[in-house]
């Protein structure tokens, strides 16, 4: 069932392996079962993990053999304007006036019909149409249906501003006076947007409460192993504190991640230097904002290891992926009698699309089984596949228990009965690196705020051929190649699933992000996380009475459990109380959490910016509340 090892103690999902028990872990050597975690050793692993990093990034100011850089942070001060986005120049980078001929193009994209060789067998013109203006010009051959934009020989603007050093200040955004009231309700210990029975219209009521007491003692572990200070100083909100004074843990990573200086400062400077709509107009705003939103999905392109960029469609969110897949090729592809394949593992954003099309279609959902650690049991998989199945689609990794799923196997085994299989990637694209070509997924799903990048973007990955002959799921804007009121042809993918003005900045933000990464490292990023795992593991199991739910020999840096005698959520109200964010709750998974017979868990979700100290005021605080109950 788990995949082969690579031989260096990591699967080939990336993960090191954790015993069947779930308890005892060997980690790149660094053997912990039974035994205290050793803290020397785990700050000569972090040290080494940061200064193998690229860039030395994460290397703490004490580090010798890495030079500071401007400073708090590791990532370098705003560049300054090049001159090409100074001047006049556009899409060529060579400085000067716009060509003629771009101009030409660039009335094109909005009103004429150039032909593109990847195009979709669409609804064809009608030849009743009315013929194209006299004055149409001709179309340039070498232009870009994505981009709309001659081709660029400079490296995009978002290449030259992929790492950013400062952030503006408030009060430099005109933000100064942001409240810094708490939105809990203490006497209630709830927020408004906890309670369903309640509108948003009483939100107001709940602010202002007064502070907590006691803030706990983060600086005081006995586990200051790893150097992560200098990572932490990159994402201002770490150093946040709630409840008047409580310095910030934030343990929901799984929710949502931490936005590093990098791409808040790539987002000011997307608006400040290179806003403008995309892929349209004749002017040198249009192709700023042009080149830095292609220049993105070049990098996530790069990221998943994407043979090309056309396979890179924007969207919201892996929600929104998902259900783009399920309309546009579900409702294509699926037919009564048809199967579509997914695990217990799945969000509900991986279940609720495939449960509609079955419904709209007929096709019945069939669901693999898991074992009692949560991994996917290949052998009752196995079973379910067959010449009836259409589509397999499953998480990569579980946000409720952190299973890493043994992806590449379970694509390869859906491929061998002709099925189509989508990932969903959401949970595992800031854990390990994710190659789309290793994997051979014919979809592969994420969201950009679970990777450190913004919100209100996310990606769809698809293999060109599939895209192509999937058609647009939403109408308008520059997805078209053509349109009479009789008749619309399409743009060939990506752009034929952007339909309408995309999250512009926010997919430049991703990149920036991705960037961030990539300087960090991302195997780096893992073998860290997964020793920070190990030693959460160790450290939560010593607490009475809590079970872990979910212990997958592999698994991402995903922490669920239950407490005897407590709901998870008055102890994710109580971790509140001593400013640790936790999320408690179903985790958009009822299945998975029921099936292990609760209808909701504690889970702490661990970043690579966490420590093992905060993983000990989390466990402190754990031990408070079993000693003196949820009131602290
Ligand atoms: C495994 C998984 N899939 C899909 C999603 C949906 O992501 P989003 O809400 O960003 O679209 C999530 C969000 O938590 C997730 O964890």
């Amino acid at each position: 069932m788990p995949t082969a090892s690579n031989g260096n103690g990591h699967s080939g999902n990336g993960v090191i392996p954790i015993s069947e028990s779930g308890a005892p872990l060997v980690l790149g050597g660094l053997a912990i079962a039974g035994s205290p975690l050793d803290v020397a050793e785990l700050e000569r692993l972090a040290n080494e993990m940061f200064r193998a990093g690229p860039e030395g990034a994460g290397l703490g100011p004490d580090t010798p053999d890495v030079p500071e850089v401007s400073g708090e942070s590791i990532m370098g001060e705003l560049p300054v304007v090049p001159d090409r986005l100074n001047g006049t120049a556009v899409g060529d980078g060579s400085g000067s006036s716009p060509e003629p001929e771009l101009l030409q193009w660039a009335y094109l994209v909005d009103g004429a019909v150039p032909s593109s060789p990847g195009a979709a067998p669409a609804v064809e013109p009608d030849p009743r149409a009315a013929p194209a203006t006299p004055s149409a010009p001709k179309p340039m051959p070498a232009a870009d249906p994505r981009t709309g934009s001659a081709p660029s020989s400079a490296a995009g603007a978002a290449d030259l501003f992929a790492l950013h050093g400062e952030r503006l200040s408030l009060a430099e955004l005109g933000l100064a006076e942001v409240p810094r009231v708490s939105a809990a309700d203490p006497a209630a210990g709830s927020y408004y947007f906890m309670d369903e029975s309640r509108s948003f219209a009483t939100s107001e009521t709940s602010r202002g409460g007064a502070p907590s007491p006691a803030a706990p003692g983060t600086g005081t572990s006995a586990y200051p192993a790893f150097d992560v200070q200098a990572v932490r100083r990159d994402f201002p909100v770490l150093a946040e504190h709630v409840h008047g004074g409580l310095p910030l843990v934030w343990l929901d990573n799984a929710a949502t991640t931490q936005k590093p200086t990098a791409v808040m400062s790539r987002l000011d400077y997307f608006y400040s230097h290179e806003n403008s709509n995309v892929h349209r107009a004749a002017h040198e705003m249009a192709a700023r904002a042009t080149d830095a939103y292609e220049a993105a999905r070049d990098k996530v392109a790069r990221f998943l290891h994407a043979p090309s960029s056309d396979e890179i469609v924007f969207v919201r969110g892996a929600t929104e992926a998902i259900n783009l897949v399920a309309q546009a090729w579900g409702r294509q592809n699926v037919r009564a009698g048809d199967e579509i394949v997914i695990t217990w593992l799945e969000h509900h954003a991986n279940i609720v699309p495939w449960q509609q099309l079955c419904q709209e279609t007929g096709a019945t959902l069939r669901v693999v089984p898991v074992d009692q650690s949560g991994q996917v049991m290949l052998d009752e998989y196995e079973k379910l596949l067959g010449p009836s199945t259409r589509l397999v689609a499953f998480s990569h990794v579980s946000n409720a228990l952190g299973t890493v799923t043994p992806a590449r196997e379970m694509v390869e085994m859906a491929h061998r009965y002709g099925a189509r299989v989508l990932v969903d990637g959401a949970q595992a694209v800031s854990h390990m690196r994710v190659d789309v070509q290793d994997l051979d997924c014919d979809w592969y799903a994420f969201s950009g705020h679970k990777v450190f990048g913004p919100t209100g973007i996310g990606v769809l990955y698809g293999k060109a051929d599939l895209l192509n002959t999937m058609p647009p799921w939403q109408g308008g804007g520059n997805m078209i190649r053509d349109v009479t009121f009789e008749r619309t042809s399409y743009q060939p993918a990506p752009v034929r699933f952007e339909a309408g003005t995309a999250s512009i900045a926010d997919a430049v933000g991703l990149g920036a992000a991705l960037d961030y990464l990539q300087r960090i490292g991302i195997e780096n990023v893992n073998r860290y996380e997964q020793d920070l795992l190990a030693y959460a593991t160790e450290q939560l199991l010593t607490v009475p009475g809590l079970h872990l739910i979910g212990t997958a020999p592999e698994k991402a840096s995903v922490l669920s459990f239950v407490l005897d005698g407590f709901e998870a959520e008055e102890v994710g109200r109580a971790l509140d109380q001593k400013g640790i964010a936790v999320r408690a709750g179903h985790h958009c998974a009822q299945p998975i959490v029921r099936h292990f017979g609760h209808e909701s868990t504690v889970r702490a979700s661990l970043a690579f910016y966490n420590t093992c100290a905060e993983v000990d005021t989390l466990v402190e605080a754990l031990r408070q509340i079993v000693m003196r109950g949820v009131q602290l």
